[in-house]
């Protein structure tokens, strides 16, 4: 019986697999580039207030304006632009798959680079070309270029910063890429917050770049909120296949209430860029490794003297969970931490000297 209703799935699936998710009880984790720090007991209060009053019998606001509105206020950009949101970036990186999935219709994107850009193109039966990074994690401008010639991907996707490399990447061969797409192209700037750039003001001059956003790394990974900027045509067409509703009231009250007092966010980024430059210099310091300058809260490291994977077993097992990249293509030998607070930091790094001792 159960064969005969997996028999009427989409073959494709049986590929798949899903995100896996470690279970990190008691563990120190740097392994999901969240925020480390939570909030004044006076601010979570003022929260509880706030969220209190939710009309939990109705449903959410639709397409909530003053949302969206108090976002523009904030992060920009032009005025001539609209927003789509959704229920993490995540989900508005299945809308715009979904959007382009006809027959024949591809995506492009870098590797290494965000895997769920491919793993949603694969859900969803969709085409996803791949340009290799160069040996320093740039764009191959030339490779991207004949690339968008031979497939005319109708989704190019690019973090910026990228991850999980950190990097920025050369404007110059990003607005080459802009001007050379047929089809629409995303800035995924998850990373905005801890970044020297952005290309919100590029917007304006360049109607297929989208801009896509997250709360997740400023600290409001639990509500599961995202956010996309482009042309407002473009975005109307868009919001035809967003779900009713898809951003629950809790999650609106409380992305208001940051915005409210987006001082505190601002200021724990600020602190976290600070963090990373003292983990980067701490880990430079560390012999049988290199890490890899970084514009995000997060630091890749290359394991030069041992084994990656034993590493982070050893790590595992001092309790410290970080991300284990080192079977993804172009990525040998490398981990990846996310910058956690000063003594989570060190935690990390005694961790890490003595599994590089044994
Ligand atoms: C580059 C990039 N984009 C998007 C996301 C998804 O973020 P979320 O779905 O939490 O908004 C991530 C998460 O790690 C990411 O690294």
């Amino acid at each position: 019986m159960a064969n005969d209703m997996l028999s009427r799935l989409r073959p494709e699936l049986t590929k798949l697999q899903t995100y896996a998710v470690p279970d990190a009880t008691g563990l120190v984790k740097l392994d999901a580039m969240e925020n480390p720090f939570t909030w004044p007991v006076a601010m979570r209060t003022k929260w509880l207030d706030r969220i209190s009053h939710a009309q939990i019998n109705r449903y959410p606001e639709p397409n909530p304006e003053h949302l969206k509105q108090k976002l523009k206020d904030q992060f920009g950009p032009r005025d001539s632009c609209d927003m789509l949101l959704g229920n993490g970036s995540d989900e508005l990186i299945q809308l715009l798959v979904l959007a382009i999935a006809k027959p024949g219709a591809c995506i492009l994107t870098v590797s290494p680079s965000f895997s769920m850009y491919q793993m949603i193109a694969e859900m969803i039966g969709v085409e996803c070309h791949v340009v290799a990074l160069d040996e320093n994690y740039q764009l191959d401008a030339t490779a991207m270029l004949a690339a968008i010639n031979k497939y005319d991907p109708a989704l190019i996707f690019l973090a910026y910063p990228n991850n999980p490399t950190g990097n920025l990447w050369d404007r110059g061969d990003i607005q080459t890429i802009l001007d050379s797409s047929q089809g629409m192209v995303v800035i995924d700037e998850a990373y905005g917050p801890f970044a020297a750039d952005s290309f919100t003001d590029d917007l304006a001059k360049n109607n297929n770049m989208l801009l896509l956003r997250t709360a997740s790394k400023l600290g409001l990974a639990a509500i599961r909120f995202g956010w996309l900027a482009g042309d407002a045509a473009l975005i109307s067409e868009l919001n035809k296949i967003r779900l009713p509703y898809n951003i629950n009231q809790l999650t609106q009250l409380t992305m208001e209430f940051a915005l409210d007092n987006y001082a505190m966010f601002a200021e724990q980024a600020d602190t976290i860029r600070s963090l990373r430059g003292s983990l980067f210099g701490q880990l430079s310091a560390i012999e049988g490794i290199k890490p890899f300058a970084s514009e995000a809260n997060f630091i890749l490291i290359k394991v030069l003297t041992h084994d990656a994977s034993i590493v982070f077993d050893h790590l595992l097992k001092q309790k410290v969970l970080i991300k284990n990249v080192s079977k993804q293509t172009g990525l040998a030998q490398c981990l990846r931490i996310t910058v956690g607070s000063k003594e989570e930091n060190k935690i990390f790094c005694d961790a890490l000297i003595n599994a590089l001792s044994s």
